[in-house]
């Protein structure tokens, strides 16, 4: 293919963070095509991205990051100036159920594209970086004190982080052993428009509305710090074009929230968007069997990212939970859409 512009590869764009990141590149960097490869699974919807669809700089690819062999012909056609990896299986209770599919999309796949970038780049004198999205859950779980920073020990409880870990130190080994440009960042729980309502907030936003109840896992009494995602996209943004290789970023909104006051919070904000009487959807709490091998509590010291790329989380989060509700609420048919069909035996399995 003749290139006329810097080709970027942007894994997992169909998904949560991944549209918001898409968004975020092609309205910004028109000089950039941007290829999106995704293998549209449950999680990946293309209906996220409806807004930038038709913008010249952008392109969808469908595929799976699992096939050597197609990303080593999609890397030869493209020739990637550069790599932001974000596609995963990204849900602890389905690595639960069933750790194969994280074991081979979070570790093959992510082996998969880096031994394309080593044979694409190898013989290139340009700066060509490789990014790799990861998560604060790979340093296990904390007490009540103390938050994971970028030099915490890896010490994954899930199969889900297991698997990040896994793809972590595969990224790590790549740059050590064959000289390839790696960034990495981990960061903590994201939160607002487009995510799958498998996941806590999405999830409670769609049962409240519903009038269904909220199942709290355990006590309610873990401990997550939660972004929203477009200060993520933001961050990803800086650190793709500023960070340094061979480096790590911490990524979070030093914002602790315990799960059932999050809880409460969320039944507050949509008992006065529905109108509904003050304290109606707290009354759906119910406590269930807690998730195997719960993490107690996630803090991120994200200080690095502030101070040498002049980062911060832009939201107060009672802001941003209130925005991320009425987005919820008004997109119904995103909503419908994403909840209808298979999300239904999910559902059904997951909570009985
Ligand atoms: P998501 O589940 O919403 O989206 C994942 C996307 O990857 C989907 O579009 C899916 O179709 C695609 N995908 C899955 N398997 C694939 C495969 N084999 N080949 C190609 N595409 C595939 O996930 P998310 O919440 O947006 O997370 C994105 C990344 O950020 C993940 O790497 C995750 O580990 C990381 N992360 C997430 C959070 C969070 O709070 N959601 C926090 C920190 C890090
Ligand atoms: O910390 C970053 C991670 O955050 C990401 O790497 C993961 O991809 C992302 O899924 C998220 O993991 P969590 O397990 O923390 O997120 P989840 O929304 O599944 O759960 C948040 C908390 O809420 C957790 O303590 C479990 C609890 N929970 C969750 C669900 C789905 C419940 O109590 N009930 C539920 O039904």
């Amino acid at each position: 293919m003749v290139k006329t512009k810097k080709n970027l590869l942007i894994t997992g764009g169909a998904g949560f963070i991944g549209s918001h990141v898409v968004r975020l590149f092609v309205n910004k960097y028109p000089e950039y095509h941007i290829v999106n490869l995704d293998k549209l699974t449950y999680a990946g919807n293309l209906e996220n991205l409806s807004d930038i669809t038709f913008k010249s700089n952008y392109e969808f690819v469908k595929g799976d990051i699992v096939g050597r062999k197609f990303i080593s012909e999609l890397f030869g056609h493209y020739r990637f100036d550069g790599v932001i990896h974000l596609a995963a299986e990204s849900h602890v209770d389905r690595s639960i159920k069933n750790p194969l599919p994280f074991i081979d999309t979070n570790i093959i796949g992510t082996a998969n594209l880096l031994g394309a970038a080593v044979d694409t780049w190898q013989k290139s004198t340009d700066k060509h970086i490789f990014y790799h999205i990861s998560t604060d859950e790979v340093y296990g779980s904390l007490d009540e004190g103390g938050f994971f920073t970028e030099t915490t020990p890896y010490d994954p409880q899930s199969p889900y982080s297991a698997s990040k870990a896994g793809s972590d130190h595969f990224v790590r080994a790549y740059q050590n052993t064959y000289g390839l440009s790696v960034i990495i960042s981990n960061c903590s729980n994201n939160y607002g428009p487009n995510q799958f309502p498998e996941k806590l907030i999405p999830l409670f936003i769609n049962n409240i509305k519903n009038e269904k109840p909220l199942p709290v896992y355990g006590k309610g009494e873990n401990i997550r710090d939660w972004l929203y995602v477009e200060d993520h996209a933001r961050a990803i943004d800086l650190v793709y074009h500023q960070g340094n290789v061979g480096e790590t970023y911490s990524i979070g909104g030093f914002n602790e929230w315990k799960n059932l006051d999050l809880v409460k919070l969320l039944c507050k904000i949509m008992d006065s968007q529905l109108d509904r009487k003050p304290g109606s959807s707290a009354e759906l709490i119910t406590f269930v069997t807690d998730r195997a091998g719960h993490d107690l509590r996630y803090a991120i010291d994200s200080s690095k990212i502030t101070q040498l790329l002049g980062w911060n989380p832009s939201l107060q989060f009672e802001q941003g939970i209130e925005q991320t509700v009425n987005w919820y609420l008004q997109n119904t048919d995103w909503l419908e859409n994403v909840t209808s069909g298979t999300y239904q035996n999910y559902y059904k399995e997951q909570y009985g």
